[in-house]
């Protein structure tokens, strides 16, 4: 199964993948879903928001036992972030058959849709819609860089639109979800291959917009210009160090600049700010003294400065009698947070749900260095068999 995703969707220039919602490459992924659930006999569909299903026993009879991830990446991401816990979840399902075992409630496999957000700007699309945080007119409205809307790109991919929006139904099915992913961080370094997740800490993302007066670079005196790339620059630095300060974390990583020409000063500077925090008041208070240093220098500089919130998630509690039972089927692993947003963390809201984390040696995410050794999976693997046994099977 790894082989076969590997080349999908992969930049010959970077080695990172281009898998974005809606493109040929995520539905190269999808069809290799539907064939791995097909392979294996079980019921496959989608579901009004895109989300690709794998049903093994009945899916209406309820109180479900769900596994999976997703198979988008961000710009350039790596192999493991999402397709590790969709492969997992096909070869844990591989290993309960050999194991025997009897099926005791309905097993599904899930791909939910554009995780990332990395073409719309919001993250986790599918699952937010599906829990009714992301709402129908909002998922309406999203563009991409290109200007394409999100229901026409779902269009174009062979995916009626009319239809998307709250799925209660569908999720009131689910008894449990359990989402494997590879670590984003280093926690598991020296400790064990897998950890089990406690948190997740709130986050979201701002987008900057720095309205400046465009002009010539070569004769433009100092004193006249209304250059918004300097406002953006120092807000870069005011984030790196309000979030320094307060323990949280506040990072620049997206821009783009109008008209975006060497020998112009900007006319506009738009810089989408991600910042997460262990709790939502700190993030709160850190979000507000950016903007604040923004509208400070913004002042000095002639330039206006607009924020607008993006998107949000509230911190994350994972179901507390789930957690412990993974860790006690598990034995004694290693129980962790992470800053880093998932599926799992919206479905938290309507579903018990958990984690499970397979070690990254460097730590190393969203990036084409990401790594996961082949043993560190395999582990992966049979510790989440070992749940999904204890979940919905009897010996
Ligand atoms: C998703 O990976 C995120 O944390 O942004
Ligand atoms: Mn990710
Ligand atoms: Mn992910």
């Amino acid at each position: 199964m790894w082989a076969e995703l590997l080349p999908v969707g992969r930049s010959a220039a970077s080695g990172g993948y281009r898998r974005f919602a809606w493109t040929t490459a995520d539905a190269e992924c999808r069809a290799w879903f539907r064939e791995q659930a097909e392979r294996r006999g079980l019921a496959y569909e989608v579901d009004r928001n895109g989300n690709q299903w794998a049903w093994l026993g009945d899916p209406q009879a309820g109180d479900a036992v769900v596994t999976g991830s997703h198979l988008d990446s961000v710009p350039d991401g790596g192999a493991f972030d999402g397709p590790l816990g969709v492969v997992s979840a096909f070869a844990a399902l591989d290993e309960l058959r050999s194991r025997g075992v009897e099926f005791t409630r309905p097993l599904a496999i899930v791909n939910f849709g554009d995780e990332e957000g990395a073409r719309f700007g919001v993250a986790c699309v599918g699952s937010r819609l599906a829990a009714g945080v992301l709402t129908r007119d909002q998922a309406y409205a999203l563009r991409d860089a290109d200007g394409a809307r999100l229901p026409d790109a779902m269009e174009r991919a062979g995916h009626d639109p009319a239809a998307i929006g709250t799925d209660h139904e569908r999720l009131g099915r689910i008894g449990a979800f359990v989402e494997l992913h590879v670590e984003q961080g280093r926690f598991l370094t020296e400790r064990q291959p897998v950890g089990v997740a406690s948190a997740i800490w709130p986050h979201g993302r701002w987008r900057f917009d720095f309205h400046g007066e465009a002009n010539h670079a070569g004769t433009t005196r100092v004193e006249d210009r209304r250059d918004p790339m300097l406002t953006y620059a120092t807000t870069v630095l005011a984030a790196r160090k309000k979030a320094r300060l307060a323990g949280a974390l506040a990072t620049f990583g997206k821009v783009a600049v109008e008209p975006n020409g060497t020998n112009a000063i900007a006319s506009l500077v738009r810089g989408w700010l991600d910042s997460r925090a262990a709790d939502e008041a700190t993030l709160e208070r850190v979000v507000e003294e950016i903007r604040q240093a923004a509208a400070d220098r913004g002042g000095r500089d002639g330039v206006r400065v607009e924020l607008t919130r993006e998107s949000y998630t509230p911190v994350v509690d994972f179901d507390g009698p789930l957690r412990d039972r993974l860790a006690r089927t598990l034995g004694g692993v290693p129980v962790l947070p992470t800053g880093a947003g998932h599926d799992a963390g919206i479905l938290a809201s309507a579903v018990p749900t958990a984690m499970l984390f397979v070690r990254n040696p460097t730590g190393i995410s969203h990036s084409p260095a990401e790594h996961a050794e082949a043993a560190d999976c395999l582990a992966g693997v049979t510790a989440l068999a070992d749940v999904l046994e204890d979940l919905a099977c009897q010996g």
